[in-house]
Formats: C-alpha cells, structure tokens, sequence
C-alpha cells in the first residue's frame, strides 16, 4: 500500500531521513516511535507530499506519488497533524466539512456524513455540529480533528500524535476507538507516537526510528521479545520481556517485611500484626536469622499477659535463597499451599516474603519465560 524505497530527505545540509525503505500494507495500522527530532512527522509529511524527498521513491497503491496529482494524493490521505489544528474561526461542522466541501460534495451529503462521523465517535451532532472549538474538551477536540481526517473516507489516514495532550483515561478510550474503526473501516493507518504503552496496545507494526534511520519494524511482541538492539532495549524500557531469562525471588519479592525477635512480648506483636493486616508472623533468633513462623489467627485467644514469642511453638517453615528462581518459588507456594514464602539471604536475614499477589504481579513474565 505505501512503500518507501531508499527515501532520504534533508532540510539544507541537515540529512534528516536516511535511506529508508519501508513498507506498510492495506489495512495495517503502523506506530512510527522514537525521540524528539527523529524524523516521524518529516516521515509522514513525505507520505502526502508537503514535502518532497531528496532521492528514493514513494508508492502508494504501486504509483510513484511524484507522479500523481497531489490534490489526487491527499484525497486519498487524511491527516491529522501535531497538535490537532482546528480552526478555532470556524464551527465543528465546518471544520469536518474542509475537504468533502474542497471536493465540491453536495452539502446535504456533506452534513449526512458528518452527522454519521460525528455518531459513530459519541459526540451528539444536534449538540455539538454548530460549536466552536473552544468550548470543546481537549478530548473532543481531539476526535474532531479525527473525524475531519475522515471526512471524505481515505484509504489512508495519519496521525501525528493525536491523543498527545489527553489524561491517560480519555487517552485510553480514544484508542479504543481507534483501533475499532481501524478495524472496521479497514483503513491504513500511520500513527506517531512517543509512547510505548500506546504503540504496543494499537499498532499491527512498529517501526522504531533513530535519526532519520529505521532501527527496527516488526510487531509488538517480536519487539519485545526480541529487541534488535541496544537503543531498542532501552527504549522498550520497562515492558521488556525476560526472554529465557529467570526471574530471580528478589526481583519479585515484597522486601523488609515485619519480623519479630523471639524475645519480644506476644500480645504487643499480634496487635502490631494486626494492625498491618499480616497474618503470619516473621520470627528471628537475637542475631536477626530466620527462625520460622507462626499463623496469628490460631493464637489470639490463647495469648496471656507476659508471654513471649518464644514461648509459641514455631512452624520451621520453608524459606528461599534470594537468588533462587522465582518459578521455583511460586511453584512451592502453590504446591504446599503457603499463605508466605520467606526470602532469605546469604546470612540468614529475612529480606523479603513471596505472596500470591507477588506471583500475579509476576505471572505475565514468567509465562513468557516459559513460552520463549
Ligand atoms: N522546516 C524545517 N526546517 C529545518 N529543519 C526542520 C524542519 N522541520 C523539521 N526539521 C528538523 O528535522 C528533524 C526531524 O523533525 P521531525 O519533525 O520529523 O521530528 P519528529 O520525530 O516528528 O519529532 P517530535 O517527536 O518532536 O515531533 C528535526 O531535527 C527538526 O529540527
Ligand atoms: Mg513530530
């Protein structure tokens, strides 16, 4: 559908596309990511010609756009550009109705169409076609700006950073929207973003760009699992995957839970237990190693005044080396139903306890590991 094929591009000396061949099929939504500076709007404007490629060719459909019209090209192409850029002069109906009404459309086709775009993104028309920009959400504006690029029905469509300047919850569910009608209009999309979490939830395909250059084009998950580089690794950051790699229990730990000395008086440490809501007690001898544990609730009415910890019958219960596998450990919590798993160290200190909510947390890590 759109192919780049050895494009570069500069702004006088400035070499700001390098060589680039890309390829994005009909009805792919493609998320074009990486730093400020990179080349993602200079990339999409060279898809629609508001600028033109220093060498290289682009195709749309097979056809060399230098060789087309461009009111022909962007008939074919909506665009919505950083920043969303709504003429604030002009009402939400005029603003949907820029291209059908450069296409000449008949106006009572042209508002028809508004009114069903305008529907199908939850905004009122009786309420809303006459309003001015301003007195809109950012949101709001945000699914205009949409909407206009969808005005006279493109095969293609892209989007400059469309949801940058929403609350992550409205950003949310105008990407739920979009990857809808993506779907259901079967349209191409190319959509700019400089967030991760929202390349990985809507793109078919990412393409992650350095300085001018492609650093890697493949779908969200053969990104994560298989980063190409360095550069993608980090930008990846925090949603890397731990392909083959093995948790360790002290990644996955809750660290410096309560523990209690065998010396220390049982009524007052039930109540400090309590009060946390922990219902078992961490008991270590006077050098701070692990003892073993007791469970709280069978206690609290045989407890009397001037007992001590050490006067309980303390459970030798299981612990974990820190650096033992966390697979391992979840495997033992399951196993021998444990409410805990108590994390030692080298010296015998309890650093940290392994909860069912811990292995939830985990749980998506160590099913790729063991996919992978
Ligand atoms: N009109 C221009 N004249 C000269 N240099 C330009 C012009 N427009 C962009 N540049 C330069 O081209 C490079 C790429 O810009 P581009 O707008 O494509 O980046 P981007 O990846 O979209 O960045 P951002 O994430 O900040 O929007 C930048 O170094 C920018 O300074
Ligand atoms: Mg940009």
């Amino acid at each position: 559908m759109i192919e780049f094929t050895k494009v570069s591009m500069a702004y006088g000396d400035n070499l700001i596309i390098k060589d680039m061949d890309l390829h994005i099929k009909k009805g792919e939504l493609v998320v074009l990511i990486g730093p400020s500076g990179c080349g993602k709007t200079t990339s999409l404007q060279l898809m629609n010609r508001l600028i033109e490629p220093k060498s290289g060719t682009i195709e749309i459909n097979n056809k060399d756009i230098h060789e087309l019209n461009v009111t022909d090209l962007r008939r074919q192409i909506g665009y919505v550009i950083q920043e969303i850029g709504l003429f604030p002069h002009m009402t939400i109906r005029q603003n949907i109705e820029i291209v059908p009404k450069l296409l000449k459309w008949p106006k009572d086709k042209s508002l028809e169409r508004t009114k069903e775009l305008m529907n199908m993104v939850g905004l009122d028309p009786k309420e809303y076609l006459d309003r001015y920009p301003a007195k809109m959400s950012g949101g709001q504006q945000q699914r205009i700006g949409f909407l206009r690029a969808l005005a006279a029905d493109p095969p293609i469509i892209l989007l400059d950073e469309p949801f940058g300047a929403l609350d992550p919850m409205t950003r949310d569910l105008l990407q739920d929207e979009l990857k809808k009608l993506q779907k259901d209009l079967n349209k191409t999309m190319v959509f700019v973003t400089h967030d991760m979490d929202e390349a990985i939830k809507i793109a078919d395909r990412i393409v992650i760009m350095n300085e001018g250059k492609i650093v890697q084009y493949d779908t969200p998950e053969q990104i994560l699992l298989n980063p190409a580089n360095e550069f993608v690794e980090k930008f990846i950051g925090k949603h890397r995957l731990n392909n083959g790699h093995v948790n360790m229990v002290k990644e996955i730990m809750r660290s410096n839970p309560i523990s209690v000395s065998l010396d220390s008086g049982l009524a007052k440490a039930i109540s400090q237990m309590q009060s946390k809501r922990i219902s078992t007690l961490l008991i270590v001898d006077e050098n701070n190693r692990y003892v073993g544990t007791v469970g709280i609730e069978s206690l609290i009415d045989k407890v009397k005044a001037g007992m001590l910890v050490s006067d309980l019958e303390v459970e030798s219960t299981v612990s974990v080396h820190e650096e033992s596998s966390a697979k391992d450990a979840f495997e033992l919590l399951v196993k021998d139903k444990m409410d805990i798993l108590v994390v030692t160290n080298d010296d015998q200190h309890v650093v940290g306890i392994v909860t069912k909510t811990s292995m939830v947390t985990s749980l998506a890590n160590v099913v790729w590991s063991d996919d992978s």
